[in-house]
């Protein structure tokens, strides 16, 4: 891919970092790089407001109703988001989110012309027992064909510190893009500044989701710079 590197901040349900907003923050648009930021439904507003690329962590994908604690696709369209994370190893656990509902959410997120950002990954049981491809490649299925960023994000990687390697992870990416071509494929799961250029600068490695380390403003201007600089 020729595309820009795309570096995602995933603040989960954290408030926004001190000094997100100030004007040398690494939160908000680069020219050379791609960057977006997944804030809690608390701070899509201040995010927006100045001018940060920004994204839902998850809604539902009917337009409005009786959900209650959830928001809409529509909402976070209306409110600036122009992405939308589906799928997230932590929604599918804590939430029960199945491949169908991650689905209907990217559908829906694609007729409102957002940009649906959706996570795949494996266990670390299912690795150990060899099955890391069979299960991406079912989650992918699933997957509506006009989604066109992917986020590999093996599931015992996620806030353990212990990344995929490199290697590891070209080899999942390079599989992702053999079953979907045009897609950027970005890598996330203890991505840091310690790591940053030796997982982004894998050749089918289009960027990051970071979850610890974009609270850190420091770390993530580290990561954001490594991209750049690649
Ligand atoms: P992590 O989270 O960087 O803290 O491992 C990544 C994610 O869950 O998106």
């Amino acid at each position: 891919m020729t595309e820009k590197l795309l570096i995602a901040a995933n603040w989960k349900m954290n408030d926004a970092p001190t000094g997100f907003d100030a004007p040398d923050s690494p939160y908000r648009p680069k020219p050379d790089i791609d960057v977006v930021v997944f804030a809690t439904h608390m701070d899509i507003a201040r995010c927006v407001e100045c001018g940060i690329v920004t994204g839902g962590q998850g809604a539902r994908p009917e337009a409005k109703g009786a959900f209650t604690g959830d928001v809409s696709m529509s909402m976070l369209r209306s409110r600036g988001c122009t992405h939308v994370l589906c799928g997230h190893s932590e929604r599918r656990k804590f939430h029960e989110e199945s491949d169908a509902f991650v689905a209907e959410q990217a559908k829906a997120a694609l007729a409102l012309g957002l940009i649906p950002i959706v996570c795949v990954g494996e266990t670390l049981d299912e690795r150990t027992s060899g099955k890391e491809k069979d299960v991406v490649r079912k989650q992918l299925e699933s997957i509506p064909a006009a989604v066109n960023v992917i986020a590999y994000e093996p599931v015992w990687a996620i806030g353990t510190g212990k990344n995929a390697t490199p290697a590891e992870a070209q080899e999942m990416h390079a599989f992702i893009r053999s079953l979907r071509p045009d897609t950027r494929i970005i890598y996330g799961g203890s991505l840091s500044a310690a790591n940053a250029r030796d997982l982004l600068s894998q050749p089918d490695i289009d960027g990051g989701l970071i979850g610890g380390a974009s609270l850190k403003v420091d770390e993530f201007r580290t990561i954001v710079e490594t991209g750049r600089a690649l």
